[in-house]
């Protein structure tokens, strides 16, 4: 995998002056990151000792991902306008989410939601293989421009992303099946196809409820020797909280919703 090495986060001025040497990015970002990432540890978004997420998040520049007038709120705790009526989640959620999925490098992972491309990003740090679907087609074409110009500039690890425009419902079936998926959108049911999509064993991330309050649930699917397959489905905040991501849309326009896998 293309990534960079982990650069020393003992404390602020060693990661600032170990992100120098590895990275060009914005100092006084950097910064802001590092004073972030210990919040995510605080908050357990981020388990103490998974040095791999760890990595992805203290290498990702959210600041790139951002609208330019958000980039001075890059690190807040707060989920920011991207434009269309869609959101960059916070990077608490973000981490929470990466972290129960529990990425190995050779998974396979797709991604319900492009939206910024953030969260493919640090997906990528932790995949080879990271697919993303987004259904609004100029969203689509804003974020793959971002990547380009990212990979251009020699951020070779974001070759491990493969991204497409289309309704996500219905997964992205050539390229899978995947050990992971992620669903960033929020949604009333699992949707059937993705849970066909997900390989033995995979695990999906995904917000199951009615608008603004949905259970971000962890997905577990397991084959039996006679090929039966069995869903397991836990609360990643134990019931302690609900989250509220935007609507998962239909080409067309309207939102999904269905009666099976609650
Ligand atoms: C919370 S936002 C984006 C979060 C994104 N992962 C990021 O890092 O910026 C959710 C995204 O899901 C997209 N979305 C909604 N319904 C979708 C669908 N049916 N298929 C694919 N993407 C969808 C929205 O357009 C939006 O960009």
């Amino acid at each position: 995998m293309a990534t960079l090495p982990l650069p020393d986060y003992k404390d602020k001025a060693s990661f600032v002056s170990s992100m120098s040497r590895i990275t060009n990015h914005d100092k006084a970002m950097v910064a802001w990151r590092f004073d972030r990432f210990k919040a995510l540890l605080n908050n357990k978004d981020l388990v103490a000792g998974s040095e791999k997420e760890a990595k992805a998040f203290l290498l990702t520049a959210r600041e790139e991902f951002t609208l330019q007038r958000n980039k001075p709120r890059a690190y807040d705790h707060a989920f920011l306008d991207i434009g269309y009526g869609v959101t960059i989640s916070g990077p608490h959620l973000v981490m929470r989410m990466t972290s129960a999925l529990d990425v190995q490098p050779d998974d396979k992972v797709l991604e319900v939601g492009t939206g910024s491309g953030y969260q493919s990003a640090i997906l990528a740090h932790l995949s080879n293989n990271v697919n993303s679907v987004e259904i609004i087609e100029p969203l689509h074409e804003r974020t793959k421009a971002v990547y380009k110009k990212l990979v251009e500039a020699g951020n070779a690890v974001y070759q491990n992303v493969h991204l497409k425009s289309g309704d996500g419902y219905h997964g992205w079936e050539e390229n899978g099946p995947y050990n992971k998926i992620i669903v960033t959108c929020a949604i009333d049911h699992i949707p059937p196809p993705l849970l066909k999509q997900l390989a033995p064993n995979g695990v999906m991330v995904i917000p199951v409820g009615p608008p603004g309050k949905q259970t971000l649930l962890k997905v577990q699917k397991s084959v039996d020797a006679d090929g039966k397959v069995t869903i397991n489905r836990t609360d990643v905040y134990n019931g302690r909280r609900s989250v509220s991501f935007v609507p998962f849309t239909k080409e067309g326009g309207g939102t999904w919703s269905g009666k099976g896998n609650r």
